[in-house]
């Protein structure tokens, strides 16, 4: 059943700084974006090969208010037009999130409008459906980022059940350390999908963890694979070559990924797969899970490439959900860096169900 989540009516502000990101955004009803600024630290965190906790809590600091200056703007109104305020409290940087959540609150009092805790990876979801297609309930979503693999089945709006993790690294992590090893720079995500562009992906023989194992994922194997093919390429004396070695890998993060999505939307009996975090931004696994939705007769619906690594849009929209469903959050909100809710495990779900028979 095409299912559409019920929004807050008026103009929200979404603020985001959980990494190392500083957005601001604003979204008319939900799915109406307006206007959306973000401001990447990348440059101050290269150098040091990821991200900084203390430089990021600093640089927030100083590019919120500009950011959010800047997104007022190119909405064309003023800070006394905003009806509500959203802000990311968490998963994420203790230091990071507790920037934008006080600005968020300081602006929420001073112009006497709600202010509203959303999870991060709430907003990674509601961010593929800024495309404005209609979804099909249950649906699952997949959401892979730096910090996050996760399979959900989408039960309800606001109501998620995990059905697998990863075990060890995130997709995202997994592609940024082997991109550090590989020598293409900070974030390795979006270097090695460049590098993969010129690279045949059959060049190396990588293993694909579980793949026909359940929701959960591996991919640190993968990694330490790499590191094995790399060696002995070069005690073969032969040349390495990088773009080989990033298709291959890429090939191999994206089947798995692509595999499991296909398998848990059948399981499920959901003919709908919402895709979101910042790996989805690569055009490989993108092109790769349409083709075997075809296959499969499920439809993928991902985000703008532009709206699937952090940002403020994603915040504002299910901020506006978040309030239409559960009211403003207190102002006593403090940032919550391991937050899982609305998320529930699998084995949560089943252990809660059994305490109550
Ligand atoms: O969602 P996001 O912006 O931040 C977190 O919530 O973690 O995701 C960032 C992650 C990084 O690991 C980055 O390398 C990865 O997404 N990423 C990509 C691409 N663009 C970003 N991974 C593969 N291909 C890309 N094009
Ligand atoms: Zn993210």
């Amino acid at each position: 059943m095409a299912k559409s989540p019920e929004f807050f009516d008026g103009l929200v502000l979404g603020v985001e700084t959980s990494c190392d990101e500083t957005s601001a955004a604003v979204v008319r009803n939900g799915l109406d974006l307006l206007s959306v600024v973000v401001s990447s630290q990348i440059d101050e965190h290269a150098r040091f090969g990821g991200v900084v906790p203390e430089i990021a809590s600093r640089a927030h600091l100083e590019n919120l208010q500009p950011v959010i200056r800047g997104a007022l703007g190119q909405a064309g109104i003023e800070m006394r037009d905003v009806d509500a305020v959203a802000v990311t409290n968490g998963p994420g940087l203790a230091g990071a999130l507790l920037v934008g959540i006080a600005g968020a609150k300081a602006l929420a009092l001073a112009i006497d409008v709600p202010m509203v805790a959303v999870n991060h990876l709430e907003g990674h979801l509601f961010a593929s459906l800024l495309s404005g297609q209609e979804v099909e309930l249950p649906a699952i979503a997949l959401l892979v980022s730096g910090g996050h693999t996760m399979l959900v089945v989408i039960r309800d709006w606001g109501d998620y059940l995990v059905v697998g993790s990863t075990l060890d690294d995130a997709a995202g992590e997994a592609f940024d350390k082997v991109g550090r090893y590989l020598d293409l720079g900070f974030p390795g995500g979006p270097a090695m999908e460049k590098a993969a562009c010129d690279g045949n992906p059959a060049a190396y023989d990588l293993p694909r963890a579980m793949l026909r194992d359940g929701y959960d994922f591996s991919f640190s194997g993968l990694k330490t694979a790499v590191v094995n093919a790399v060696e002995a390429q070069n005690s073969s004396g032969d040349a390495l070559s990088v773009p080989d070695m990033a298709a291959s890998f890429q090939e191999a993060v994206i089947e798995v990924l692509a595999v499991k999505a296909i398998k848990a939307a059948v399981d499920f009996g959901s003919t709908n797969v919402l895709v979101g975090g910042g790996v989805a931004a690569n055009g490989r696994l993108r092109s790769r899970l349409t083709e075997a939705g075809e296959e499969a007769g499920v439809r993928i619906l991902v985000s703008p490439r532009e709206l699937c690594t952090d940002n403020a849009a994603m915040i504002a929209s299910a901020g506006a959900f978040r309030l239409a469903k559960s009211g403003a959050s207190p102002l006593s909100t403090g940032a919550a860096p391991s937050l899982r809710a609305p998320f529930v495990l699998a084995q949560e779900s089943r252990a809660a169900r059994g305490s109550r028979e």
